[in-house]
């Protein structure tokens, strides 16, 4: 690919990508990113908090090795799904055998469990059977390629999952959000109203076109990043959940995103379950992350990241400050650069505060 064909396709990465209403996807700013990135000289890169894959996938498209990471087992199977897959594609046949009841005796913990919370009682009965058939592709595949048919139908799933969740989260038991017949401000009811195998099928068939090979030995992991060890990445990018003004503490991706992670651990959901709330969340443990300060946090992975280039994208305003992050990283690296772009998230525009995106370098 010559320059200017490589930075069109550059100023096109957010599409390029797939789609995801995540919180804190980097997915709408990865020509930014790139940007930014483009003149670093590195060839192997950790994503340490990858979330949706975008930036890995900016990786990937860019030709890195690239070591996706993130706590939550959900996210992993889209690390797994995007990153480490190269070829593997769902075919109509898999599509048939995962939409279709295929004569197993299925499970009905959905319904049993989340009557009236998240979705409609036909839903969580489709829920429970794709769940099963998705752990059922035993019966079709094995080793690498179950692996990653398995992903490729979770990450599809859990597509479709928050498509048809108010704010597109778990926090809260609010389907009549959904149900009532009220003009609303917010929310996407035509696809609230689209049904799950219609969304199912879009997504599968989208990641399709979307896999690719870099030539690249990619891999998905599901660690918390403080026990990760350092395998020596030229490169590690940070993109950790942070505090807001007005917010004691970071954003809590566990609580939102419960549902998802319960999906995964089917077998186990019910015992990891806080039967005590009313959205049926699961019982949380504190990770590293959330024991420590974010000081002592960003101290403790620029000590053990200082042999490869730092890259911290962080929102302002925040908690710790810029300048703190700053301060922090000039312990162990030279030069340090600070770029910001104006980033109004969606739902913040009410309040009219303008919020930044910063991204911090340290070489
Ligand atoms: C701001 S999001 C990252 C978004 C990502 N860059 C993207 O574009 O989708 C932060 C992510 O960090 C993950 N996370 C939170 N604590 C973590 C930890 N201790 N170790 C690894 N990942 C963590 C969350 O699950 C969440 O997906």
């Amino acid at each position: 690919m010559n320059v200017k064909s490589t930075q069109k396709m550059a100023s096109n990465l957010s599409k390029l990508a797939p789609s995801t209403r995540y919180q804190g996807s980097k997915r709408r700013i990865l020509p930014w990113l790139y940007d930014n990135l483009k003149d670093l000289r590195f060839e192997t890169v950790l994503d340490g908090f990858g979330g949706t894959a975008s930036v890995s996938y900016l990786f990937k498209w860019m030709g890195k090795q690239v070591t996706f990471n993130d706590i939550l087992l959900s996210n992993y199977q889209t690390g797994i799904a995007i990153i480490e897959n190269d070829s593997v594609r769902l075919d109509r046949s898999d599509i048939e055998f995962l939409l279709c009841e295929n004569g197993f005796r299925y499970p009905s913990f959905i319904q049993r469990t989340f009557e009236d919370i998240y979705y409609l009682n036909a839903e969580n009965k489709w829920l429970d059977m794709v769940s099963f058939n998705i752990k059922m592709l035993s019966e079709r595949y094995n080793g690498d390629t179950l692996k990653k048919k398995r992903a490729l139908a979770y990450h599809a799933l859990f597509q479709a999952c928050l498509c048809k969740r108010p704010f597109n989260l778990f926090h809260r038991k609010n389907l009549y959000l959904r149900k009532a017949c009220v003009k609303r401000s917010f929310g996407n009811k035509k696809t609230w109203d689209t049904d799950f195998p219609t969304l199912f099928v879009r997504f599968a068939d989208g990641l399709s076109k979307k896999t690719f090979s870099n030539g690249r030995d990619n891999k998905a992991i599901c660690k918390d990043i403080m026990k990760t060890g350092n395998k020596g990445f030229d490169l590690v990018y940070l993109d950790p959940p942070y505090t807001r003004p007005n917010e004691k503490r970071p954003k809590d991706y566990y609580s939102l995103y419960h549902f998802l992670e319960g999906i995964v651990d089917y077998e186990n959901w019910s015992a990891r379950i806080d039967w005590s709330k009313n959205n049926k969340c699961l019982i949380k443990e504190k990770t590293e992350w959330e024991k420590n300060s974010p000081e002592e946090n960003f101290k403790y992975l620029f000590e053990k990241f200082q042999d490869s280039i730092i890259v911290v994208s962080y929102g302002h305003p925040g908690t710790p400050s810029i300048q703190k992050i700053k301060h922090l990283l000039q312990q162990y690296k030279s030069e340090i650069s600070v770029t910001k772009r104006k980033y109004s998230y969606k739902l913040n525009h009410k309040n009219g505060s303008e919020m930044y995106e910063v991204l911090i370098i340290g070489r």
